[in-house]
């Protein structure tokens, strides 16, 4: 049941990569461009430290899967281009694991692999304390992803429809295991009154995974047979969105959910997170063109990752944080409803004295 549930998810979320389009939050942000940037290319670090935790870059491939022999094809494939190209990843779910030891290779793989990597765990909120330490364990984790999915749960057919456990319960993991917890969503969104409530329980980092790209309500209504719940696809907050949300909250945040490009990368590291994931893009293009493909365009997401920082003038993925930004249409209209102000994100390189403001006689 589980198995088949998870080959379903590969197969719904590779077909929407292939009809994505239309109006993406992500191109509601734009960086003002000043032309004096101020640095050359070696200059730049894509190091990023959050949390406690250090990676090399500031991208990674988000949960997908694991749990049967078609998804754990898969998850070798993933492993093997994050060590190639040394991006952090995350197993899908471990459930499958959970109710089934017999198929803990299709995880364990992960680290076979990838022996050196930073690879994270993945349980639900519901996990037992022993269950998540198990995860933890058969991967050698070096950090878990809770994810929070309560949309999703509810088109799925057979889905939980009790939510008051999670958050009791993601406080006992966090207390029960020894590596860093990341709370992420699957695609609908972290508000900032969760990244506040979850900062407020210690976990380590928040993961807003918003709306605009993978669609699990959509994926959930396209498996059901009858009566669905076709009016909330396309339900929850976009990732940039989440992202000005949840600015200042006490607690790191990551950006995925939606992210396409190198220059979604810079847009959510620009709106305060430490790093960016992809979930549905990269599936894609194992699944298409195989694991040299992903390697390629992985490296290539990374090669320009850097080339925009240098022209934006940001030595750091931190530095991003100080150029300027402008915010419009529909993404400035969910600020102004929230309280959150725009206008100062598109001159606040002039209180931080960023390159471009400090340049001899152009300050
Ligand atoms: C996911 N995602 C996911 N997340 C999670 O925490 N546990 C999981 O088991 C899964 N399973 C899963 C399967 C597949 C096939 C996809 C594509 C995605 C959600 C994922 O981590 C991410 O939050 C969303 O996909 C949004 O990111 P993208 O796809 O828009 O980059």
């Amino acid at each position: 049941m589980i198995a088949h549930r998870k080959d379903d998810h590969v197969r719904f979320a590779a077909e929407q990569q292939r009809h994505l389009g239309g109006h993406h939050q992500f191109d509601d942000v734009s960086f003002v461009h000043h032309a004096l940037a101020g640095i050359d290319r070696p200059d730049v670090s894509l190091a990023t430290r959050f949390g406690g935790i250090e990676w090399k870059v500031p991208l990674y491939i988000n949960a997908m899967t694991g749990g049967s022999e078609m998804t754990g094809a898969i998850n070798r494939d993933l492993a093997i281009a994050a060590r190639e190209t040394g991006v952090p990843i995350a197993t899908g779910s471990m459930s499958a694991y959970f109710a089934d030891a017999s198929v803990a290779e299709t995880f364990s793989v992960m680290r076979l692999e990838n022996p050196a990597g930073f690879i994270m765990a993945n349980v639900n909120a519901n996990a037992s304390v022993e269950n998540a330490r198990r995860a933890v364990d058969l991967l050698q984790a070096d950090a878990l992803q809770i994810h929070l999915n309560s949309l999703q749960e509810t088109v799925m057919a057979e889905g939980d429809r009790s939510f008051s456990a999670w958050g009791p319960q993601i406080e006992k993991i966090v207390a029960g295991v020894d590596v860093p917890v990341i709370v992420k969503e699957v695609g609908f969104g972290l508000s900032r009154e969760t990244v506040l409530m979850l900062r407020d329980m210690g976990v380590r980092v928040a993961d807003v995974a918003g709306r605009g790209g993978t669609d699990f309500a959509r994926i959930e209504n396209d498996r059901r047979d009858r009566a669905d719940y076709s009016y909330l696809n396309g339900s929850g907050q976009s990732t940039p969105a989440c992202l000005l949300d949840a600015q200042d909250a006490g607690i790191p945040v990551l950006a995925s959910g939606g992210v396409r490009n190198p220059l979604d990368v810079a847009r959510g590291l620009a709106l305060g997170a430490s790093a960016a994931g992809a979930s549905g893009p990269f599936l894609k293009t194992v699944l298409d063109d195989g694991v040299p493909a992903l390697i390629s365009r992985i490296s290539e997401w990374l090669d320009q990752l850097e080339a925009l920082m240098t022209v934006l003038g940001a030595r750091t993925p931190a530095d991003l944080t100080r150029c300027d930004v402008l915010v419009r249409g529909d993404l400035r209209e969910f600020c102004a409803d929230r309280g959150i102000e725009t206008r100062r994100l598109a001159t606040r390189s002039r209180s931080h004295g960023t390159t471009h403001t400090t340049i001899g006689n152009f300050r």
